[in-house]
Parts: C-alpha cells; sequence; structure tokens
C-alpha cells in the first residue's frame, strides 16, 4: 500500500483508521450480507450508526440536547443561504463579518434573501487577516452574526471569539473539531464535511432549538431547518454513506482527544511557520496573529518556482500543494488526520527546495 501526503483543502486526508474500518466492511457491513450504500436508512443498522455519529458529535463538541445534530445536504454552500431565508425576514438585518473568500460567499447569498451589515471587511488585505473584532459595531437588535472561523483560501484563522449580542452563527467547515472551543456560545454553526469529518457529500450544522424553532414557518420543507430537526435528519433520503464516514471519523476522533489532536495541529503548523519565518526565499501570505494551523499558505519569489515547488513535492510524494485557483501560490492544508510525518517531509523538501533554488 502507498499512501501519498494528501495536502489537499477538501475533500482532504481521512483518518486512516476510519478508511480500514469501511474497508473492513465495504461489501459485508457487520454481517448484514450488504454494505452501508445498499442498505435502507430506515433499517436498524443505519439507524444505529446514525444515532452514534450524532451522539459522538454532541459530546465530541460538549453540547446539549438543547441543540440539534443535523446532516443536510448542498454543502456549506446551500448554508450560506439557508441561514437567513430561515431567520432574516423583511425589514430585518443580520451582521456579517467579511473575512475573505468565504465570508464574502455567505454574505452575497445572504444579501439576495434580506438586509445584511457587513460590520468588519479584510477579504482585501494581504497579508491576509481576519477583522479584528473588538471594537466592531453591531446592529442593535440583528437576527444573528454570522462569521468564519477559518478562511480555507488565505489561510488565515480567528485564534480567539468575538462576544456578540445578537445569536452567534458561524462558518467552522475548515477548522472544526481541529482545537478546543466553547461551542455552547453559538446558535448555529456549520461545515461541509470534506475536511475534517469525513467525505464530501454531507453538510453538518448544529443549531440551538430553540434558535430554529419558529423560523422559516413559510418555506418549502426541505429548506426549513425544524423539518429537519423533526426528523433527526431523515425526512428525505440522507447521504449514509458519507454519514456513515463521519461516524468512524468521531470513533477515531474521540479516541485521540481534541486536545490531543490540537496540541499535535498547532505543532504541525509552527513546523512550517519555522521555515517560513527563518527564510527570505519563502514568504508566508497571513498575517502571523491570524495565521490558520489549518491551511497554511505561502509563496515562492516566483510563480514559476511556485510551479516547480508544486511538481517536485508531488514527484516526492505531497501532492495536492498548489493554492487555491483563485490566489495560486502554495498552500498545504494540514487538517486533523493529516500525519505529523508528513509535516516533517514537507519541510525537509523546503528546505533542500530553498538550497537548490535560492
Ligand atoms: C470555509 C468554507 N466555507 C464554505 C465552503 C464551501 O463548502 P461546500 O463545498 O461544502 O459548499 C468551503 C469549501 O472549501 C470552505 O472552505
Amino acid at each position: 500500500m502507498a499512501r501519498v501526503y494528501n495536502f489537499s483543502a477538501g475533500p482532504a486526508v481521512l483518518p486512516l483508521e476510519a478508511l480500514q474500518d469501511a474497508q473492513k466492511d465495504l461489501v459485508d457491513y457487520q454481517g448484514s450480507g450488504m454494505s452501508v450504500m445498499e442498505m435502507s436508512h430506515r433499517g436498524k443498522e443505519y439507524d444505529a450508526l446514525h444515532n452514534e455519529a450524532i451522539a459522538n458529535l454532541h459530546e465530541l463538541f460538549g453540547v446539549g440536547d438543547d441543540y440539534q445534530v443535523l446532516f443536510l445536504q448542498g454543502g456549506a454552500s446551500l448554508q450560506f443561504a439557508m441561514l437567513p431565508m430561515n431567520f432574516l425576514g423583511a425589514g430585518q438585518t443580520a451582521d456579517y463579518v467579511n473575512s475573505g473568500h468565504w465570508g464574502a460567499a455567505a454574505i452575497k447569498q445572504a444579501q439576495i434573501i434580506g438586509n445584511v451589515n457587513v460590520v468588519a471587511d479584510t477579504s482585501k488585505d494581504l497579508p491576509a487577516r481576519m477583522p479584528d473584532l473588538s471594537g466592531v459595531s453591531w446592529t442593535p437588535g440583528a437576527v444573528y452574526a454570522h462569521m468564519t472561523t477559518n478562511e480555507t483560501i488565505s489561510g488565515a484563522q480567528y485564534k480567539d471569539l468575538p462576544t456578540v449580542s445578537a445569536p452567534l452563527v458561524a462558518d467552522m467547515s475548515s477548522d472544526i473539531l481541529s482545537c478546543p472551543r466553547d461551542y455552547n456560545r453559538f446558535a448555529m454553526f456549520y461545515a461541509g464535511a470534506q475536511k475534517n469529518l469525513g467525505p464530501s457529500g454531507v453538510a453538518l450544522v448544529v443549531i440551538r432549538k430553540d434558535f430554529a424553532a419558529d423560523a422559516g414557518k413559510a418555506l418549502p420543507a426541505m429548506l426549513r431547518y425544524q423539518t429537519h430537526i423533526d426528523k433527526n435528519s431523515l425526512y428525505n433520503t440522507p447521504p449514509c454513506f458519507s454519514i456513515y464516514m463521519i461516524c468512524l471519523t468521531t470513533r477515531w476522533l474521540k479516541q485521540v482527544g481534541i486536545e490531543n489532536l490540537y496540541r499535535q495541529n498547532v505543532e504541525k503548523a509552527k513546523k512550517i511557520y519555522d521555515v517560513l519565518d527563518s527564510s527570505s526565499f519563502y514568504r508566508g501570505t497571513a498575517d502571523k496573529a491570524y495565521r490558520s494551523d489549518m491551511n497554511v499558505t505561502f509563496r515562492t519569489p516566483t510563480e514559476e518556482l511556485d510551479a516547480l515547488f508544486v511538481k517536485q513535492a508531488g514527484e516526492n510524494g505531497m501532492k495536492q500543494l498548489k493554492g487555491h485557483r483563485s490566489v495560486g501560490g502554495i498552500r498545504a492544508s494540514i487538517y486533523n488526520a493529516f500525519p505529523v510525518e508528513g509535516v516533517d517531509c514537507l519541510v525537509d523538501f523546503m528546505k533542500d527546495f530553498e538550497k537548490r533554488n535560492g
């Protein structure tokens, strides 16, 4: 078996243990004689793992029964629309923080639905950084305040959470469960699964039940949070296999522990940032105060060398290091499941590449 070091920003590397568990049960899930992909979502086998995934997530987030864990489709992108459709009515305002590509994408969808107040905007700043929210004027009576905890493309991340009086909502697609966090401060948080949770095809939404209760009554059923709360994410056929993989990943997360993973994540990111900080060849593209533990973004002196770096790294078993097509450069995505040895390998390669090309 030859596994590469996979630096993809998403879909991204999954825990090997989870993949191997899935492989073991692929054609005959636990003696049922069929795969999870082939069984009814109303049957007892699927029901058990659906509910185990939900229970594990409750435990990992440290949230109680006042929150509902939902598995929805349409990715994090549908949440950009569903959120304002459910909560942003006529005559109301929602506050948004524009921290980059994904913050801006959420704002664009909300503006189709209703009145949006962009309270802070660093989307065009270079080096990339998150807005400082300490002096921001939030809208009195805003129906919610939306933020992105980690900008996957620019490589900027919030290390602290803001204090806001409006219900706080966050897109955590690229750093969910990567660090200890007080999830009880959020009225709702969501993430496309394909970075830290499982494969693509499912979005995780965790929502406080009292926040959702009266929202979106005029909406079609599929677009209303309360529909999915009432049916425990089984209103229609869910993406069963993706949810099964989340179940396996949450078993692994519980076993390793979020504190341990966080320590490891910081250590992994630091190894790469240390190379950037001690080099005049490489240039990190995120502000030091906000640089991400999940997506490390940097450049060499020229676009040609960036391309050569990505090519030669690939030839040495380090794949998918190319920066997002909108910004170029190099991006090393090192989510929870990315191994420390892969970071060591990259760091050695970076030093060697600099020696040969600097
Ligand atoms: C922070 C963030 N938000 C939203 C999205 C969009 O997610 P999806 O492709 O699941 O719609 C991404 C995808 O990379 C992301 O990184």
